[in-house]
């Protein structure tokens, strides 16, 4: 039986909040989580209407919303605009900031302002970050402050350069083993659940089981406890490259494609803007006008719509 099953996703006035002790319940209950990521308000709250338990603003905001090479270059600036964004949309998913590169690494003291910063200014409920035993004393701090985290291991796009690409991660024996390992510091530091990137199905099906806290699989296999995708790759929007474990939902550059030609050929074929998109005046508003202005300035002549 559903752990939500008071919450049909358009019966809006009696749905509740998703919080992370229901996101537990789902693990419990094994019911898959359904987590995707948003940039903007549009999204946010198609996806509220659509009834997702998580919405994550992924710092892959960077690259498939900002234009950018890797998730480097976002700054928490751009990270709490956009999560502000997808506050004012969604009220029942329970909402994630993804901490960016650098706002967590450098001392636990700005880790925890800037996961602080998520809640207060952002609207946020939980904050993400990766990396694995070697964050633990951040994840403790900010945990400690009251702010619920979620893990991530396996490809952790913000170490690209030190991993030699966006790879997939955990496929020998030693690799493997340090991923249990981490993924088993990472609940005892306090993270409500884990994201796995990109790892053998077996790998995250194995840890999912070892694990106390919900695991969240993003091209790790069925055997995690929810998924995640994100957003422009499901909808057919980011066309530098699709991973091989996404699925496409909708071809929306395609659409979009059409939509933009199709308006282009309409304006320059003078067919749009129609009469039914166009504001009218009475005739008699009309007339009185052109009196007044030749009046006023005798020279003026004017345009008469009806001689198009
Ligand atoms: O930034 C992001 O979108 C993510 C997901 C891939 C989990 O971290």
């Amino acid at each position: 039986m559903s752990v939500i099953q008071s919450i049909p996703p358009k019966a809006t006035e009696d749905r509740k909040k998703i919080t992370t002790r229901l996101i537990q319940a789902m693990k419990t209950h094994h019911e898959p989580i359904c987590m995707l990521t948003a940039y903007d308000y549009p999204t946010a709250l198609v996806m509220d209407q659509a009834g997702l338990d998580i919405i994550l603003v992924g710092d892959s905001l960077g690259m498939v919303e900002l234009g950018y090479e890797s998730t480097l270059p976002v700054t928490m600036d751009e990270m709490i605009h956009h999560s502000k964004a997808v506050a004012r949309g969604a009220k029942y998913a329970l909402l994630v900031g993804d901490m960016p590169f650098l706002s967590y690494q450098v001392s636990t003291t700005e880790a925890v302002r800037n996961a602080g910063r998520f809640l207060q200014e952002a609207g946020m409920n939980a904050v993400k970050l990766e990396g694995g035993s070697e964050r633990a004393e951040a994840i403790r701090a900010i945990v400690g402050a009251g702010i619920p985290v979620m893990g991530h291991l396996g490809l952790t796009p913000q170490s690209v350069h030190k991993l030699g690409g966006f790879r997939p991660q955990g496929r020998d024996a030693e690799a493997a083993y340090k991923l249990v390992e981490d993924a088993q510091v990472l609940q005892e530091a306090g993270c409500f659940s884990l994201v796995l990137e990109s790892i053998p199905g077996r790998l995250a099906e194995l840890v999912s089981q070892r694990l106390e806290i919900p695991t969240i699989g993003i091209g790790a296999g069925v055997g995690c406890d929810g998924q995640v995708l994100v957003t422009h790759d499901l909808l057919g929007l980011f066309e530098r490259f699709t991973p091989k474990f996404v699925k496409q939902y909708a071809n929306l550059s395609g659409e979009m494609k059409r939509a933009f030609s199709e308006y282009k050929a309409d304006v320059k074929a003078n067919a749009f803007p129609g009469p039914e998109h166009t504001v009218e005046m009475n005739d008699d508003e009309w007339h009185n006008l052109e009196q007044r202005l030749a009046q006023t300035s005798p020279i003026f002549i004017i345009h008469d719509p009806s001689m198009r």
